[in-house]
């Protein structure tokens, strides 16, 4: 009998197979608050200290982040090297966004419908961003069993309550808006024949409240949001990366200095008020770890916020999906949706056992795979990882026939390419690079405190998530603190006079590497992961 995987894994799959029936009649219980704790600190990536370093410069001076972000940060601009003109402008708009992902659409949507001349930077493609790659679902407390305090409670537990309370206030106050906006322009979520959209489970939460398009729901929300950008008519400049913040002598945010990917050159964008939606970091690869994040996921409006003076905020804490491909292969890495175990199936370690309830938070989730593959109850594969199984044939059995087609058919569709029928044996996984916690801190409005008229929405944004965000409230930050951005800059921009541009602050973070003895000798935002191939 044809099987996918070699003998040596097989013996294990039996394993798996024989507890099955017994697993499906008891539930793994959860775990108390203290077993949480002490899991995540033996086992959680953010507590590997000698992964992390001190910043020795700029507003979160003395606080630590992974070693490659702080690599970036001890970088010096491009524009040490590669003078601009500044008095030779472009593009002048009210509104710059920077990042043509979720966030930056939605707020480019939301500026263009309050009257303001708003224009998208993106270093690639609209779309291309970890918007498209969001699989599982969106939150919203919209049902009649549920309400905005309830998942108000999940959020901020779940993210040890470390959330800025305004921000996540915000977040679940205006999920049901969202996800009504985003039917309305034509998002095809999941609904029941009477017209009511499916909701299910995520790990953390009290009540089914995830709304998705299939396993695909990011890449069907960011279809819509940029069909209506481009129907909008709203400009955007593609290939083009924002390298530095501008500021006017004011000290306001003023614009921004491009730089077009495939010819080199650089231009000046003018704005009034500036959004930074430049999305998350996986592709730094922190600690080695493999990632579900697109190819442009590289913290670069950290690195412009942070050089132009705006504080971080939770920069040292890093979402290790649990459920990362790591066989074949060819998708290591790759996400394996949250909703694989919403509908049915249990995580289970090579000896057959389920050793944790599947829907814990993640960081839990995560923290319980690294353990049994770091206490020798992992599969290996050939490469050298290991991983614990997702046992898949649960869903159809629970489900019934056809279910996984119907309900993840993007995830059927990954591993039939390879021969492996998750309907009939389950697959391996283990923790992916999947989301920044941290990032720049703001304000309930979305502004920055430290720059005025500079705004931050989306991934770049820390404090919405506190230190662990569940799954689903990442698409819905996208689109809630994307809108609120795009209207707020929108309305700022009216009483905006701009001064004369400069990039003073430039040679000022020079200074203080150089005084500081850390300057790495190399340029940042990185724009593209270290293994792009540069052909200039
Ligand atoms: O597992 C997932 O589908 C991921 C969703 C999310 O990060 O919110």
């Amino acid at each position: 009998m044809y099987t996918p995987y070699p003998e040596y894994m097989m013996e294990s799959v039996r394993k798996v197979e024989a507890t099955r029936e017994k697993r499906m009649s008891e539930e793994p219980r959860r775990l108390t608050a203290d077993e949480k704790d002490a899991l995540l600190k033996e086992f959680h990536p953010d507590y590997r200290e000698e992964a992390f370093e001190e910043i020795k410069i700029g507003p979160n001076k003395g606080q630590k982040a992974n070693r490659e972000l702080v690599h970036l940060l001890h970088s010096n601009s491009r524009l040490l090297q590669d003078k601009v003109d500044l008095s030779k402008v472009d593009y002048d708009v009210d509104v710059l966004v920077i990042g043509g992902g979720g966030a930056g659409s939605s707020c480019a949507i939301e500026a263009h419908n309050a009257g303001a001349d708003v224009m998208i930077v993106t270093k690639l493609r609209i779309g291309d961003a970890n918007t498209m790659m969001a699989e599982g679902g969106i939150q919203a407390a919209d049902k009649e069993n549920d309400s905005p305090v309830q998942h108000y409670l999940d959020a901020f537990g779940g993210g040890h309550f470390a959330a800025k309370p305004e921000l996540v206030k915000r977040l679940v106050m205006e999920a049901p808006d969202a996800i009504k906006w985003l039917n309305e322009l034509g998002v095809e979520f999941d609904k029941e024949e009477d017209g009511r959209m499916i909701t299910t489970h995520g790990g953390g939460t009290s009540r089914k409240r995830m709304h998705a398009a299939k396993d695909y729901s990011g890449a069907e929300i960011m279809r819509t949001l940029r069909d209506e950008v481009l129907n909008l008519g709203i400009p955007v400049v593609e290939f083009t990366a924002a390298v530095e913040l501008i500021k006017d002598e004011k000290g306001q945010a003023a614009g921004a200095v491009l730089l077009n990917m495939e010819t080199g050159d650089y231009s000046v964008a003018r704005a009034k008020t500036v959004v930074i939606a430049t999305g998350g970091a996986g592709r730094m690869h922190y600690q080695g770890f493999p990632t579900s994040n697109h190819y442009g996921a590289t913290a670069d409006g950290l690195i412009l916020g942070y050089r132009a003076g705006a504080p971080l905020l939770y920069q040292d804490s890093i979402q290790y999906h649990p459920t990362g491909a790591v066989y074949p292969s060819q998708i290591l890495g790759a996400l394996v949706t949250e909703k694989v175990r919403s509908v049915g199936a249990q995580l289970v370690n090579a000896e057959g056992e389920a050793y944790i309830h599947p829907l814990e938070t993640r960081d839990v989730n995560a923290s319980g795979v690294i353990r049994e593959c770091q206490e020798g109850r992992g599969v290996e594969v050939p490469g050298g990882q290991k991983g614990v199984w997702l046992d898949t044939p649960m869903i159809e059995i629970l489900g019934g026939e056809g279910t996984i087609e119907k309900r993840i058919p993007a995830m059927f569709r990954m591993y039939m390419k390879y021969g492996i029928d998750m309907r009939k044996v389950p697959i391996l996984i283990y923790p992916t690079l999947h989301y920044q916690n941290g990032g720049l801190d703001i304000e309930g409005n979305g502004f920055t405190k430290a720059i005025p008229n500079l705004l931050v929405a989306g991934e770049a944004v820390g404090g919405i998530h506190g230190r662990n965000r569940l799954m689903g409230n990442s698409l819905l930050d996208i689109i809630v603190f994307g809108r609120n951005a795009g209207k707020a800059a929108a309305a700022k921009a009216k009483d905006v006079e701009l001064g004369s541009l400069n990039v003073d602050h430039v040679e000022k973070y020079a200074k203080e590497l150089e005084a500081a003895g850390v300057a790495t000798g190399e340029v940042s935002p990185l724009l593209l992961p270290k293994y792009a191939r540069h052909e200039r």
